[in-house]
């Protein structure tokens, strides 16, 4: 079977647009996460439970990468420095970040490697670790730091936020 990214963002050049298509595209896959470690953990490894597995663990490599450093390169140096409760929330979020990565690091291994699962248990806890994190962490974002932002950038800055998350997927900047 072969992996081909979906690109959760259909265009851009508003910054603030790719960020919102992506926290929709993770909170959808975060559920397809906790129905196949309930599916692992009480059928074991099919062959479909397999191909789900590798599908999230390709998806998520590349969707939370990308999605992280949209913000910490892309956004929040558009937004450092203006505002001390912004100030504190992207050192916050900046935290959440490397904690999701550090669970998405052992979360990896279990689905880069289904059939290798043997702790179902442990399988269950990361997955749901891993996913209520992202959770409340994209929760948060959506309703306490994506208004905000909204009120300090303007059309000039949307724009230059999408065109450098562009630059990263290597895109044209006009994409
Ligand atoms: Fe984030
Ligand atoms: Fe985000």
């Amino acid at each position: 079977m072969e992996f081909k990214y979906k690109e959760p963002a259909t265009e851009f050049s508003d910054g603030l647009a790719v960020i919102r298509a992506y926290h929709d595209n993770l909170l959808a896959t975060g559920e397809r996460l906790l129905k196949l470690s309930f599916k692992i953990s009480h059928h074991g490894v099919g062959e479909a439970a397999a191909i789900e597995a590798i599908d999230l663990h390709q998806h998520y490599t590349r969707a939370n990468t990308l999605h992280h450093a949209d913000e910490e390169q892309c956004l929040f140096p558009l937004l450092v420095g203006q505002d001390l409760i912004l100030d504190g929330m992207i050192e916050r979020l900046t935290l959440d970040h490397e904690e999701i990565e550090q669970w998405w690091a052992e979360l990896a291994g279990f689905l880069a490697t289904p059939e290798k699962i043997s702790d179902m248990d442990r399988l269950v806890e990361v997955a749901f670790q891993f996913e209520r994190l992202q959770r409340e962490h994209l929760t948060r974002e959506n309703e306490d730091f994506l208004p905000r932002v909204e009120e300090q950038l303007n059309i000039f800055h949307l724009q230059q936020a999408g065109q450098g998350m562009a630059r990263l997927r290597g895109l044209s900047a006009a994409a």
